[in-house]
């Protein structure tokens, strides 16, 4: 029987987001009713709500989530009612080209649940991501829900569902860390952040930290930064090339998604070095760069879906390294708040004040 329960909606371009009772509706063939627990604030909840992403509203929003299955429709045998699952965008197809080709990520034919969540007059909610976790329950297809350790905090869990894993991953799946790199991540929030805490883990030597904002460094210092860089009192590429030997670092990891910045990346990677783009670009921008240096020195250029995370294999191994103590996932969470406080966290976002706010249910 579909239930009643509270979650976040952006009624409309621009507007604040309220709490309103939604309909969930019973899991179909392939889906499952999920209990969320936490859901962190992330920036793309901010972009649903300007209008930024589409305009499909209203919007669900929260897509950083982790909770117990409740109910699962015909056929699921991933999961089952218990289990205490992290939720991703969409579940893969495990069949197409890229799905064979091991890229599962940039998977052809992704889907969400099928059925609808809606309001109480019937109006039709557009799930953020394909999750929509600012909710006391979710409806998401079975392949959106991972299971891990249930002894993990689930705000902590959630985190992995999106900016986090982004940044790890851009350091452990596409930038390829290892042991005794040098790494020099440029843009110091959560995902940044999360990047240097993903390079740490890999065993890279050196640790740079570039950002504009004092406060940010000192965070990334926590995360295991070495070094940092405050770029606006100095030249990034200089800084970078002076705490590497005047070569460069061997993963350079851009985590704010503007052309200045990648451009920065570019000139501080070393001989053969590689450069990851994981901060999103607007549609409109362009970078003009030589050729003869990308000749030039070598290595590659790579952007990070998603941290090319594969949420199966990645999700469990990170909860398990942050149960033993090799990951400080809960350094990401600068405070809990209610579902009735998300519009107040969209501001303090803004400002730059948090990593992240945690709504917890
Ligand atoms: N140079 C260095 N750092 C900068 C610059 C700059 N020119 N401009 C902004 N920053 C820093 C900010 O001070 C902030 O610490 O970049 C950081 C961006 O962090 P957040 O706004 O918290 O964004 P985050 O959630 O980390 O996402 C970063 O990755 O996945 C993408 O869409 C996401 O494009 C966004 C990026
Ligand atoms: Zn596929
Ligand atoms: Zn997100």
């Amino acid at each position: 029987m579909a239930q009643e329960v509270r979650g976040v909606i952006a009624p409309g371009k621009d507007e604040p987001v309220r709490v309103e009772t939604i309909v969930v509706p019973d899991p179909g063939p392939g889906e499952a009713v999920v209990q969320v627990q936490a859901c962190g604030v992330c920036h793309t909840d901010l972009h649903y709500k300007q209008g930024g992403i589409s305009d499909d509203f209203p919007f669900l929003l929260g897509h950083e989530a982790a909770g117990v299955v409740e109910s699962v429709g015909e056929g699921v045998t991933d999961v089952a009612p218990g289990d205490f699952v992290i939720l991703n965008w969409r579940a893969v197809c495990g069949q197409c080209r890229a799905c064979l080709r091991g890229r599962p990520w940039y998977c052809f034919n992704t889907h969400n649940a099928e059925q609808k969540m809606t309001l109480t007059d019937g109006t039709e909610l557009s799930p953020a991501l394909g999750i929509g976790a600012f909710a006391e329950k979710t409806l998401v297809a079975s392949g959106q829900c991972t299971k891990v350790d249930p002894s993990v905090s689930a705000q902590v869990a959630g985190l992995l569902g999106c900016g986090v894993m982004a940044g790890i991953g851009a350091a452990i799946n596409t930038g390829n860390v290892g042991r005794g790199d040098s790494v020099a991540v440029i843009g110091c929030g959560g995902v940044g952040d999360a990047a240097i805490a993903g390079s740490r883990l890999a065993g890279a030597a050196k640790i740079i930290a570039v950002d504009i904002d004092d406060r940010k460094l000192e965070t990334a210092k926590r995360l295991g930064a070495t070094h940092t860089v405050n770029s606006k009192a100095n030249d990034a590429v200089e800084a970078i090339r002076e705490l590497t030997g005047g070569f460069g670092a061997d993963v350079v990891i851009e985590a704010v998604g503007r052309p200045e910045t990648y451009k920065q990346a570019f000139y501080a990677r070393d001989l053969a070095g590689t450069v990851v783009l994981v901060g999103v670009p607007t549609p409109e921008m362009k970078l003009e760069l030589p050729l003869l240096d990308v000749f030039g020195r070598g290595g590659s250029l790579k952007s990070s879906w998603y941290g090319d995370c594969l949420p199966s294999r990645d999700f469990p191994m990170l909860i398990d390294l942050h149960l033993q103590g090799r990951l400080p996932l809960d350094e990401f969470v600068t405070e809990t708040i209610r579902l009735d406080e998300v519009e107040k966290a969209f501001e303090r976002m803004h400002h730059g004040d948090v990593l992240r706010s945690v709504v917890v249910l």
